[in-house]
């Protein structure tokens, strides 16, 4: 399989692991000019080179696009439509720093522990509506239906954009839509899938899930592990501001970079053997939220989600195996789970 054509083709995710790829990139060619289906780019495949570019907001930009281009439609797309410099995640500092600080007070540690009990309601209620059947579809019926947490005493996004004050001016329209927009795209796929992908690791690490079980203590590293494990965003793109030679490549103003995180997160430079799932890792510096600048905004969210499903399953699941094949997105930007039938006995532990 070529190597270029099989990381532009969502199709080559839903049927292959694409783990051999990436390390035999990591090892021969770490910052490997692409030929994309639809525009061409540097793949970079390791975690520190990956780190460095995340580093390096104004020198690799945002604002030109933070995926590479599935279709040619997208790519005549002007970025202004697709949301660039008026969605968060596509601007630059310094406007991106005044956006984060007007919007994000929301995400804080503080605020979203206001989710934990309506959380954890939320999760009983979905799992009560399941566990008694025995079976279940647990992407549909389970972890597609968590990130929609709802309750909490706080304010709305809506209220916070609409209120929202940068550099002494309101938002536009445009702003609010796209910014609205980004909170909750960025938050219903990508909590899915870690869900669904921590489950599906569990099962076929039976010694971890008894681990877990017997000692919920290693929660924490737990959900670290299941995030590098599943690195739920595939890859997050740069577009290089200036020519620039990044670790001896010749890249040139213009140039698109894709950062591929399930790369960094399995890199063997990084990771004491990395594709070992182990949720007691320490040190553990996962890179599935990105780093710098624009770390994912919804990362303490993210993590009590992952903390109140998780824990709720280990106490009320005894037994849970998989009662099918597990059927992956077509997309080489959301590592995804459409469908994963389980089979599983309910225990009548109640959950502490
Ligand atoms: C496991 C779940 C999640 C993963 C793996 C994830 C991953 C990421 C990544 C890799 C980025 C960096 C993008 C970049 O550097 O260009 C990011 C940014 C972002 N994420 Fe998440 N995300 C998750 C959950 C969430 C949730 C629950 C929300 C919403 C509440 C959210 C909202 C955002 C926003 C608004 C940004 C832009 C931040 C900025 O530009 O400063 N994410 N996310």
């Amino acid at each position: 399989m070529d190597i270029d054509q099989a990381l532009t083709d969502p199709a080559f995710f839903a049927d292959h692991d694409p783990h051999p790829l990436w390390q035999q990139l990591r090892r021969e060619d770490p910052i490997h000019w692409t030929e994309g289906r639809v525009r061409p780019f540097w793949s970079i495949t390791r975690y520190d080179d990956i780190v460095a570019a995340f580093s390096e907001p104004n020198l690799f930009t945002s604002s030109r696009g933070v995926v590479v281009p599935s279709s040619p439609e997208l790519e005549r797309e002007p970025s202004e439509r697709m949301g660039a410099g008026q969605m968060m995640i596509m601007t630059d500092p310094p406007l991106h720093g005044a956006m984060r600080r007007a919007f994000n007070r929301l995400f804080l540690p503080r605020a979203v522990g206001a989710y934990d009990d309506p959380g954890r309601r939320l999760v009983a209620e979905i799992l009560d509506g399941v566990l008694d059947r025995g079976t279940c579809d647990f992407v549909v019926d389970v972890a597609a239906r968590l990130p929609m947490a709802r309750g909490g005493d706080g304010e709305d996004l809506l209220s916070v954009l609409g209120n929202a004050e940068i550099n002494g001016r309101q938002l536009t329209e445009g702003e609010i839509f796209h910014n609205g927009f980004q909170y909750i795209i960025g938050g219903l796929e990508t909590t899915r899938n870690a869900i669904s992908g921590g489950l599906l690791a569990l099962i076929q690490h039976p010694a971890d899930c008894a681990k877990l079980i017997n000692n919920p203590s290693v929660m924490p590293t737990a959900i670290e592990e299941i995030l590098r494990w599943s690195s739920p965003i595939t890859h997050i793109a740069r577009v290089a501001t200036r020519a620039i030679e990044f670790r001896g490549k010749p890249i040139r103003e213009g140039d698109m970079l894709a950062l591929w995180l399930p790369s960094g997160n399995r890199d063997e430079q990084t990771f004491d053997d990395p594709y070992r799932f182990d949720i007691e890792r320490t040190p553990n510096e996962q890179i599935a939220f990105g780093k710098g600048e624009h770390f994912c905004a919804g990362a303490h969210l993210a993590r009590l989600e992952l903390r109140l499903m998780m824990h709720a399953l280990v106490h009320e699941v005894e037994q849970i195996e998989l009662a099918g094949p597990v059927e992956r997105l077509s997309s080489n930007l959301v590592a995804g789970i459409k469908h994963m039938p389980v089979r599983f006995k309910r225990t009548h532990a109640a959950v502490a």
